[in-house]
């Protein structure tokens, strides 16, 4: 087994744990909260696994205390939470909301009093259900309204908050929200998922302006969900589908966020589904996308293995399932050196100013035995392999200053309502009691040594 090396991690190395608001808050109807479009999608029948919705989750908004406690217990230097948008703006731009902020404030707070480096995500998906009444993604407007929100965070939590992410994951949001149907708002309509994507995108650019006329020191970036792309076979249709897979996926979103434009290769797939033929790439608007920003952060749990499929879908991909490898409770692959080459890639490609994993993680069932503990040996497992995959990048030169684990606790899983759990915390859904998993143990004494600098 492939263990990483504490020593092998420069010393002022970023080490956090992640979660995002809709999943572990709760109280989606206190202190002025509006509804999002989760609040909207969990309720209606048949989308989310067991009806689970986000109304208590982890119940987090009611146990900041405690689970301040929990986060530093971990020894971890930085905690990477969510904003939500309709508890900021419950009207989705206007009247600002001073109980929303104040429970940010507190947070905030609660990580500088523990020694904790606030690293705060704009948007992790809880749009306003008012703005997406009024179009959503795929309208224009809502990036401004984005503007706007981010400027207000920022003002209000600058003075605290040094590292800032606009949007996490803008091809889940904009694909799965609008394309495949399965997250919120639920539509299945390519052009309009491309359209979001636009917007998300220069909702990216208008965010990073923001924050650094609000908040100039601060640091900010974007989170991207990547996988590399590998071909089943070395026939040249497989490298090509491989490549076209890889603009789908990654470089739709790299390209621009770099200062690139879009792909061509994958407009021109695209046909009259892409921005360009919706006529909503407006002059300036690449510029605004591709405003310098100070990092780029990555969420990276698996990678795709594709062969060429002609005719199926406007991308001609097959996505396969290589045999022989191991799989998480998601049925994603466990490829660990699918991140070194990532990483290497990102650097040897866009040479960003600094690269963050900002998710890594991996689902199972997890259940606390009679000795009160979670066994959970294939988590363990899978930090274990890919913080060694890290070490390599590293080596390799890859400029990465950070990881944070994928999740503090176990919390509300999306589609999948409640059923993954991907916590090194395990949280009881009854009685909301937390329980330490065995790789949550790990990660704690891998960071205590990582952090000597043995
Ligand atoms: C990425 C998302 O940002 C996060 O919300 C989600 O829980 C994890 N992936 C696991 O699917």
């Amino acid at each position: 087994m492939t263990q990483p090396h504490p020593q092998a991690f420069p010393p002022r190395f970023t080490w956090g744990v992640a979660t995002s608001s809709y999943q572990i808050e709760g109280a989606a109807h206190e202190d002025g909260r509006s509804p999002s479009i989760w609040d909207t999608f969990c309720a209606a029948p048949g989308k989310v696994k067991g009806g689970d919705n986000g109304d208590v989750a982890c119940d987090h908004y009611h146990r900041l205390d405690g689970d301040l406690d929990l986060i530093a217990s971990l020894g971890v230097n930085a905690y990477r939470f969510s904003v939500a948008w309709p508890r900021i703006l419950p009207g989705g731009r206007g009247a600002v909301n001073r109980a929303g902020l104040d429970f940010y404030s507190r947070l905030v707070d609660g990580l500088l009093a523990r020694g904790i480096t606030p690293w705060l995500t704009l948007y992790h998906w809880d749009l306003p259900q008012v703005l997406q009444d009024a179009g959503g993604w795929p309208a224009r407007d809502t990036a401004l309204a984005f503007g706007e929100y981010a400027a207000i965070v920022a003002a209000e939590l600058g003075d605290r908050v040094g590292h800032f992410i606009t949007i996490n994951e803008p091809w889940v949001a904009a694909y799965l929200g609008h394309g495949a149907g399965v997250h919120a708002p639920g539509h299945t309509d390519l052009a309009e998922s491309f359209a979001a994507s636009h917007h998300l995108l220069l909702a990216h650019g208008l965010g990073v302006r923001a924050v650094r006329a609000a908040a100039p020191g601060a640091q900010v970036g974007i989170t991207l969900n990547l996988a590399a792309a590998y071909p089943a076979t070395d026939r040249e249709a497989d490298h090509a589908a491989a490549h076209r897979q890889d603009g789908f996926a990654n470089r739709w979103y790299l390209d621009p966020v770099f200062g690139r434009g879009y792909p061509q290769d994958t407009v021109k797939l695209l046909g009259n589904a892409s921005p360009q033929a919706q006529e909503l790439v407006r002059p300036g608007d690449l510029d605004i996308i591709g405003t310098p920003s100070d990092f780029l952060g990555v969420n990276m749990y698996s990678r795709s293995v594709v062969e060429t499929a002609p005719g199926e879908g406007w991308l001609g991909v097959r996505q396969l399932r290589p045999e022989g490898s191991e799989y998480t409770g998601f049925d994603w692959e466990v490829a660990p050196q699918s991140l070194s080459d990532l990483m290497l890639r990102l650097q040897r490609d866009y040479t960003p100013r600094a690269i963050y994993i900002t998710e890594n993680g991996a689902t199972y069932p997890d259940t606390v035995s009679e000795d009160g503990t979670v066994h959970d040996e294939a988590r363990t497992r899978y930090f274990q392999q890919h913080l060694a995959a890290l070490e390599v990048a590293l080596a390799g030169g890859a400029k990465v200053s950070g990881y944070f684990a994928w999740s503090l606790m176990d919390n509300f899983e999306w589609a999948e309502g409640y059923d993954k759990r991907f916590g090194i915390v395990h949280v009881d859904f009854d009685t909301q009691a937390r329980t330490l998993k065995q790789s949550g143990r790990w990660y704690r004494d891998f960071l205590t040594r990582a952090q000597q600098g043995q």
